[in-house]
């Protein structure tokens, strides 16, 4: 029997791309450049599986190209690059990487707070400027992390891991804004209060975002939301590019209508808008949240698994659709 045929969109681990040679005949992406969407298409023609990052779009134009698609596994959490409807009515199964990344993605989502909150990454471009002559009072003096207020928008799995930290670790008060309420275990777990968009912007010293990306979050913070907030309070986005206006971020951060912002996710990235690299109070980094060794490891083999369980016909681990019964049956009989 033939085994099914797996483009690797991406370089991956290659122990783990080895793993899958043992279950299919497998194309892997070695030089790790990133296709232009009509030579992800030209890969994926023959293919009946694709294991893709946040990088590679699954829209119709790419269904209509690889007739004999029946799944894309996701290395990420956030799926936004499927258009999982239009993947359903193909009848092709998506998968995501949930669970895995969520205690290290919270750490970064803190880490990147502490360092916007203590200008880190100002202080350390002076020092390396060679402008540091002498210790005054006021040097780099930024916002209180300990005992100050923590607004999360966008409440999953990622939002609870950062209010735990923030409350528990750092007694702060922890407000969230969330499509639907936790429940009260949840919350009392998380000791958070939920309260409205309007009202987290205007009280927190801490704004963090952890929505997903779609039409309805898109510039969930624009110019508007970021005048109600404190111009003493910073913004940390580690959802997606998209969810903020950065243009409009980048006026109120030169204009210091807020004190800083902390950006791992750009509008566009990896290109980042050119004024925010000319503003000095705002931290940026590569959209690295999940990046540690251990958690890209359990991604990887979270999207290996998930391919090699649907193939298997154990069904997909993590889906994140529900494909057509019926056209997915015709996918699995085309050739
Ligand atoms: C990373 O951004 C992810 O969605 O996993």
């Amino acid at each position: 029997m033939t085994q099914p045929r797996i483009l690797v969109a991406r370089a991956i681990f290659p122990d783990i791309a080895q793993r899958l040679r043992q279950h299919f005949d497998v194309e892997v992406n070695t030089d790790d450049v990133v296709w232009t969407p009509a030579e992800l298409a030209a890969r994926a023609a023959d293919k009946q599986g694709v294991l893709t990052t946040g990088s590679e779009r699954i829209d119709a134009a790419l269904l209509a190209a690889a007739p004999q698609l029946r799944i894309a596994a996701n290395m990420a959490v956030g799926y936004n690059n499927f258009d999982v409807d239009a993947m359903a009515a193909a009848g092709v199964q998506g998968t995501n990487t949930p669970d895995v990344l969520t205690e290290t993605t919270a750490d970064f989502g803190f880490a990147l707070l502490m360092a916007t909150a203590r200008r880190m990454a100002e202080s350390e471009h002076f020092l390396r400027a060679g402008l540091w002559k002498k210790w005054s009072y006021d040097m780099f003096a930024g916002g209180e992390v300990h005992g100050s207020t923590l607004g999360i928008i966008g409440m999953g799995r990622i939002g609870q891991g950062i209010a735990r930290r923030g409350a528990h670790g750092f007694g702060m008060k922890v407000v969230y804004h969330n499509r639907s309420r936790l429940s009260a275990a949840l919350e009392a777990e998380c000791k958070a209060t939920y309260v409205g968009k309007e009202e987290l912007l205007a009280t927190a010293d801490h704004v963090v975002l952890v929505v997903p990306y779609s039409a309805a979050s898109h510039h969930t913070i624009g110019a508007a939301e970021l005048a109600l907030m404190k111009p003493t309070a910073t913004l940390i986005n580690i959802a997606r590019g998209g969810i903020v206006d950065d243009a409009a971020l980048a006026a109120a951060l030169r204009e210091g209508r807020i004190a800083a912002a902390g950006l791992d996710v750009f509008e566009g990235e990896p290109s980042v808008h050119p004024d925010l690299l000319t503003v000095p109070n705002v931290v940026l980094t590569p959209h690295i949240a999940s990046a540690t060794v251990a958690t890209r490891r359990a991604m990887a083999t979270l999207a290996a698994d998930n391919l090699i369980a649907f193939f298997d016909g154990r069904g997909p681990l993590t889906p994140v659709n529900t494909p057509t019964a019926q056209a997915a049956a015709m996918r699995a009989l085309a050739r």
